[in-house]
C-alpha cells in the first residue's frame, strides 16, 4: 500500500511468532485448551483473527471462531452455529464449478438452463440436543475438511455468568476430551475472575485441564507505527515516544483507544499528549453518558464509589449511597448493583483484587468532576 494513502486505521502489529507458539502448545497437549486472559480492548480478538487463525491454517488446522459475549443467551447454539457455517463452507464451495466437481452430475442441459447438480450426499440428520450436536458437528467438520479443527471461543468467561453455563462448560470439556485427536481449542477471557469462575464451575479438573496464559499487550512496535504515521501526516512535527508510552499505560495498554486519541490529536495538529487526552475526554462524555443512561441512579452511584476507590461494601460507601436512594442501602443491594455493572463490562475484578472501573479513562473522568454525567 502506498504510504500516503495509509490511515491510522491501517496500522497493524502482527504477532506471528506468538501465534506459532500457541499452536505449538496446543499440539504438545492434545485435548488441553489454552485460556488466554487479558483486559478488554487490548487486542485479543484482533490476535485470533489476524494472527492465530492464519497460523492455524499454516499448521494444517481448520480455525472456527465463535463470540460468546455477543451470543450471551445461547452460547452452545452459538458454537454449534459457527461449526455449521464452517461445515457449509467446506461442503459447498462458493463457486458453481466447485459444486459440479463434487457431486455426480446427472444431467446437463444444452443451454445450461437445466443444470441438475445431482443428489446431495445423504447423511443422517444431526442430533437435536445441543451437546450431542456439538460432538457430531466436530466429527463431521474434521472429516469433511480432512483436518483437525481449532475452535476459538472468544469471551468465554460469559459462561460463568450464565444460568446453566456450567453444563455448557461440562459439554465442551467432554467433547474436547473425547475428540482430542481432531479438536483443539483456545479460549479468551477479559475478566480474570470470570475466567477462573467459569473454569472452576466444571470442578477442579477443568482448572488443571485448561492452560491459563497471560496474553501480552502490544508494546513499542505499535507506538512507533503511530508516531511514524503522525510524522508522515504532519511533516516537521513529531510525537515523542516517551509521551506516547506514558499515555498508553495511562489508558490501560489499549491500542484502539490510543489510536483514537492520536487521531484526535492529529486532527488538531497538536503533539501535546495531555491536551490531546483532555480534548478526547470531552468527545467521550456523550458516549459515556449514553452508556450509563440505562442504569438506575443507585447503580451509577455505586460506579462512582468504585471510581473513587471506596470499598463498595464499606460503611463510608453505604452512607454516601444513602443519598442516592430512599431507605438504607444494604450490602446485598450494592452487590447486585456491582454485578450489573460487571456484566455490562463497566467494572472488573481480578482474583483476590479490588473491583475497578474497566476503562481507565472513564475512571479518571469519574474521579474528576464527572461533568455532564450527572451520576446521581
Ligand atoms: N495487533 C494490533 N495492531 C493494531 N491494532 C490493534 C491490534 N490489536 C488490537 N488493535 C486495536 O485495538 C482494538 C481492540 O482490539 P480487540 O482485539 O477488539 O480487543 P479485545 O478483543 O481484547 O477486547 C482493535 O479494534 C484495533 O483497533
Ligand atoms: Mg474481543
Amino acid at each position: 500500500m502506498n504510504d500516503k494513502m495509509k490511515t491510522f486505521d491501517d496500522l497493524q502489529v502482527r504477532r506471528g511468532e506468538l501465534a506459532a507458539g500457541y499452536i505449538g502448545l496446543l499440539n504438545a497437549q492434545p485435548g488441553r485448551p489454552l485460556a488466554m486472559f487479558a483486559p478488554r480492548r487490548v487486542g485479543k480478538t484482533f490476535f485470533l483473527d489476524h494472527d492465530l487463525a492464519p497460523a492455524a491454517v499454516e499448521a494444517g488446522l481448520l480455525p472456527v471462531y465463535a463470540d460468546l459475549w455477543i451470543q450471551k443467551a445461547n452460547p452452545l447454539e452459538a458454537i454449534n452455529h459457527a461449526l455449521e457455517e464452517a461445515l457449509d463452507d467446506v461442503n459447498v464451495p462458493s463457486s458453481r464449478v466447485g459444486r459440479i466437481g463434487r457431486t455426480p452430475v446427472k444431467k446437463l442441459g444444452l443451454i445450461g438452463a437445466s443444470v441438475d447438480l445431482g443428489d446431495a450426499p445423504a447423511r443422517r440428520p444431526l442430533p437435536a440436543p445441543p451437546q450431542l450436536r456439538l460432538d457430531a458437528l466436530v466429527v463431521r467438520l474434521a472429516q469433511a475438511a480432512r483436518k483437525p479443527v481449532l475452535l476459538m471461543l472468544d469471551e468465554v468467561q460469559t459462561l460463568g455468568d450464565l444460568t446453566g453455563g456450567d453444563s455448557v462448560v461440562a459439554a465442551l470439556r467432554a467433547v474436547l476430551h473425547k475428540r482430542r485427536d481432531i479438536l483443539k481449542s483456545v479460549f479468551t477471557g477479559s475478566s480474570q475472575e470470570g475466567l477462573a469462575r467459569m473454569l472452576s464451575t466444571a470442578g477442579a479438573p477443568m482448572y488443571q485441564f485448561a492452560q491459563l496464559l497471560d496474553f501480552p499487550v502490544l508494546g513499542d512496535d505499535y507506538l512507533r507505527q503511530l508516531a511514524d504515521h503522525f510524522a508522515t501526516v504532519h511533516p516537521g512535527k513529531s510525537l515523542a515516544l516517551d509521551d506516547l508510552r506514558r499515555l498508553y499505560l495511562r489508558i490501560g495498554s489499549k491500542p484502539g483507544l490510543l489510536k483514537d486519541v492520536v487521531k484526535a490529536m492529529s486532527a488538531e495538529g497538536t503533539t501535546d499528549v495531555d491536551l490531546g487526552v483532555k480534548h478526547f475526554l470531552v468527545t467521550q462524555e456523550g458516549i459515556w453518558a449514553a452508556l450509563l443512561q440505562p442504569f438506575e441512579a443507585f447503580d451509577r452511584a455505586v460506579l462512582l464509589a468504585i471510581a473513587k476507590g471506596l470499598p463498595p461494601m464499606g460503611k463510608e460507601t453505604l452512607d454516601a449511597l444513602a443519598s442516592a436512594q430512599p431507605g438504607q442501602p444494604t450490602v446485598a443491594k450494592v452487590r447486585a448493583a456491582s454485578d450489573r455493572l460487571r456484566r455490562a463490562g463497566l467494572v472488573t475484578k481480578a482474583v483476590g483484587g479490588p473491583i475497578l472501573i474497566e476503562d481507565p479513562l472513564l475512571a479518571e473522568y469519574l474521579q474528576g468532576d464527572g461533568r455532564g454525567l450527572r451520576l446521581s
